[in-house]
């Protein structure tokens, strides 16, 4: 068989614009004045691929004949930290924790390494603090000793020469955001500096199977120079949430290569350092008031659990040329959305209102099932008219006012009854509503009908 010959294409050395014919100068940058250059085009190359053999033997594997990877983990301690890493920290992982300064990341870890340390060497590279300050931290959550070695170090060569000497189970890095590569490496702050250093201790991690959990700062300019860009190399990505004023920290998987995202610990700042929160539904609803316009209790599924969580509304009327939409917990985009379908299909007068949401606790709602809750406390508030502290809602709502169904309609059921719930508003699944001992469950189809369940679920005046 005749092969035809590959055929050559010329390229911008500035920009990458490619053309099938010479020319003097890119037409696409412009940048190019000894014009562009020829280069094979990907006809040819795969010709050659073919001719060369393939580039040696390389064969793929039947799926049957790869073999298991066990994954050997060890507990942090905590048991809402090690739900979030899918079960406890996995030997040679690479653990990304990042989070707002102040929040206590530094403190979570300290308390996890701390249990880690009976029994396990564990490598703590300090930047940050001095090791007295981190001794006194040490003191002050109670922990003693262990198999914990300081290191106040911030040059990543000394640390990975301390890893090799040592040869701990665990190495920490508090924070990425402080370690320096020595002369010659990127410039310290850079984003180069961060992406080398962390590839650099990824393949430590998986050359010695040491576990590698690096702290990283949020940062204001953000986005880009903090642990953001590390999240596509490192096999699991943590943040700890949390506002200072309160108390609650939420710590979130975003990627895990070795379990479930979207999982959520909460735990509790204390000043005994951080206290997991195992009854996380009655956490939140603690000191609720009986009865308040626009309060809702929704049922949010984070992670693997339904979280019961209330959800505050304030509607009033502005004094500003836009009215205000303020939404804490919640996408304000959704609010805005939420508030048009409720005007198109409900008529309720939002338009000319301010809003005002609030998720208490400080979570934040990232699952459209709050969306029915919202909309009756948007109406509750607006109205005001009170639903009984004993009503749990839960449902998506479309664009039509139609209510959709959600996951695990079940479980966020079974959550409510245990916690007293006597009434749900959910959405309408016709056959395969759950019928559950000891709760009224009314389904909805459109969101005006859970509207008009206002003043029939405990109704009234507050
Ligand atoms: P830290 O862990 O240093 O934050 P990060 O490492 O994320 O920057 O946490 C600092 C905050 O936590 C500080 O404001 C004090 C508070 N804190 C407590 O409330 N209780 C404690 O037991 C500890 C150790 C810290
Ligand atoms: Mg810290």
């Amino acid at each position: 068989m005749k092969k035809k010959s590959g055929t050559m294409s010329y390229e911008c050395p500035a920009c990458g614009y490619r053309s099938s014919k010479w020319m003097g100068f890119c037409p696409s940058c412009q940048d190019a004045p000894e014009g562009l250059i020829p280069v094979e085009s990907p006809a040819s190359r795969l010709e050659s691929f073919l001719e060369g053999g393939g580039g040696g033997p390389v064969r793929s594997l039947r799926m049957e004949d790869v073999g298991k990877a066990e994954v050997e983990r060890s507990t942090s301690g905590f048991r809402e930290f090690d739900r979030v890493l899918g079960g406890g920290f996995v030997r040679g992982s690479f653990v990304l924790l990042g989070g707002d300064p102040g929040v206590g990341k530094s403190t979570l870890v300290l308390q996890a390494v701390a249990h880690m340390a009976n029994g396990r060497k564990v490598l703590y590279a300090a930047g940050e603090e001095s090791p007295e300050q981190i001794r006194m931290r040490y003191d002050r959550l109670g922990r003693k000793g262990g198999d914990l070695y300081i290191l106040p170090e911030t040059d990543l060569e000394k640390i990975v020469g301390e890893v090799e000497r040592l040869s701990p189970e665990l190495l920490v890095v508090d924070s990425i955001q402080t370690v320096s590569m020595g002369p010659g490496g990127p410039a310290s702050g850079s984003v180069g500096l961060l992406r080398e250093s962390a590839s650099v201790l990824l393949e430590l991690a998986k050359k010695s199977a040491v576990t590698v959990l690096v702290i990283g700062h949020v940062t204001k300019e953000g986005v880009i120079a903090g642990p953001r860009v590390l999240e596509h190399l490192v096999d699991t990505v943590l943040y700890l949430e949390g506002d200072r004023s309160h108390p609650v920290r939420l710590l979130r998987t975003v990627k895990n290569r070795f379990g479930p995202t979207r999982e959520l610990g909460i735990f509790e700042m204390s000043s005994e350092g951080l206290r997991e929160v195992e009854n996380a539904s009655s956490f939140f609803l603690e000191g609720r008031k009986d009865r308040l316009s626009g309060s809702v209790i929704v049922s949010s599924l984070e992670g693997t659990r339904p979280l019961l969580v209330e959800l505050q509304t304030l509607v009033s009327p502005t004094t500003f040329p836009n009215p205000r939409r303020v939404a804490q917990g919640i996408g304000a985009s959704r609010l805005s959305i939420l508030a048009a379908v409720l005007e198109r299909r409900c008529g309720l007068s939002l338009s000319s209102r301010d809003i005002y949401v609030n998720v208490v606790g400080g979570v934040t709602l990232e699952e459209t099932a709050s969306d029915l809750g919202l909309a009756m406390s948007l109406a509750g508030s607006l109205r005001d008219i009170s639903l009984s502290p004993e009503v749990v809602v839960f449902g998506e709502v479309g664009l039509g006012g139609e209510v959709r169904r959600v996951q695990e309609t079940e479980s966020r059921l079974v959550e409510a009854r245990r916690h007293g719930f006597v009434h749900a508003v959910i959405p309408d699944g016709g056959k395969k509503n759950p019928v559950i001992p000891g709760l009224v469950t009314h389904p909805v189809r459109e969101v005006g009908q859970a509207l008009s369940l206002l003043g029939k679920l405990g109704g009234g005046k507050p």
